[in-house]
């Protein structure tokens, strides 16, 4: 995932040197202040961790006043940095606050992925060690989640960048954009549709009534804006979903989404409106097999689309 932020944030693949001073500068900078320990705890215990990773992102524009100085290179690097390095610390520091576990500090021995398991899993243990494939699965959602066109995160990132806002204060607008359930939510929508199916038998009713509701019912995790195609992503993201699965076992819900995707692809409705699975199909079932609570969905988009709100306003900026 570094590789691919690196690509985004400029414009090129790094050489090997480039990408270890990238990767060894984001890896150091996975601390926040410690007085954002104390921020955090100012929010009730069931606040929602998107609302609390907002202010977090918010907040640390009051910790790097420097980063309102966005003609120079240097601190528009350091920004960079230090907005990928530190939201997964701010992501799995909202999960832990919901559970009323204590924050957990990075881990700089592993790797980006590993390093977010670690400070939401560890407990007791001296050193957390996440499975491999599940650290490999999340850092291959990270790289589909990193960038996504002109849409309505990116554009709040943008429309407040212009104003010369520094860029924690244009991120956090962007993560606010991404908390709605048009944008980031998607992939919940298709969780609570699979539950509501129940089970596989019962899915030619439900494709009957989608086809019938005149567009008032829609096919959560079908169709998309841009792809008139089987969107390339969800094709990743339906092969990690088994790769998953062997760690965690399996989710009970992929067996009506296989059973939908087949009566759908095959049924002249969607067929010749071109709707496809899209990424969100797949990735609400690997989260939750993941044992992730549905409010935390949007955070695991907002961690890795960090890259792409920094690429998109440094390209404006610059
Ligand atoms: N299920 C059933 N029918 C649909 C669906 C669907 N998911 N999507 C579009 N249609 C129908 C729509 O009713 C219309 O039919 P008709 O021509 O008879 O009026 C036709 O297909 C074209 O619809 P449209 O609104 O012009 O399609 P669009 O390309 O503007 O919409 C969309 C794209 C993503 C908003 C829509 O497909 C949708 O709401 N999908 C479900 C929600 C979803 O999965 N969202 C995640 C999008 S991917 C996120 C990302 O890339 O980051």
């Amino acid at each position: 995932y570094l590789e691919v932020a690196y690509l985004l944030v400029f414009g090129e693949l790094p050489t090997g040197p480039q990408l270890e001073r990238w990767v060894h500068d984001v890896t150091h900078h996975t601390f926040v202040h410690e007085d954002m320990k104390a921020f955090y705890r100012g929010f009730r215990h069931d606040a929602h961790p998107m609302g609390i990773l907002l202010a977090g992102v918010g907040a640390m524009s009051t910790f790097y006043p420097h980063a309102k100085e966005i003609g120079d290179e240097e601190e528009r690097y350091m920004a960079a940095i230090r907005l990928i390095a530190k939201m997964p610390t701010l992501a799995a520091w909202s999960y832990r606050h919901s559970l009323g576990l204590p924050y957990v500090y990075p881990d700089n021995d592993l790797d980006y992925a590993s390093n977010f398991l670690s400070m939401l899993r560890k407990m007791t243990e001296v050193k957390y060690e996440p499975d491999p494939r599940l650290a490999k699965a999340l850092d291959v959602l990270f790289i589909l989640h990193a960038d996504h066109e002109q849409n309505c995160s990116t554009s709040a990132m943008r429309a407040i960048g212009s104003s010369e806002a520094d860029p924690y204060c244009s991120a956090a607008g962007a993560v606010s954009a991404l908390y709605g359930p048009l944008h980031g939510g998607a992939n919940e929508a298709v969780l609570r549709m699979l539950a509501e199916i129940g089970t596989k038998d019962k899915v030619p009713a439900f494709v009957k009534a989608v086809k019938e509701s005149g567009g008032e019912t829609k096919l959560m995790g079908f169709g998309h804006r841009v792809y008139k195609n089987y969107d390339p992503r969800a094709k990743v993201i339906k092969e990690m979903a088994e790769k998953v699965f062997e760690v965690t076992g399996r989710n009970p819900l992929l067996d009506i989404a296989i059973e939908l995707e087949r009566i759908a692809l095959s049924d002249d409705y969607f067929v010749k409106r071109k709707l496809y699975p899209n990424v969100d199909f797949y990735s609400g079932l690997i989260y939750q097999a993941m044992k992730f609570p549905v409010d935390m969905f949007p955070v695991l988009f907002a961690i890795p689309r960090m890259s792409g709100w920094l690429a998109q306003w440094q390209e404006m900026i610059t």
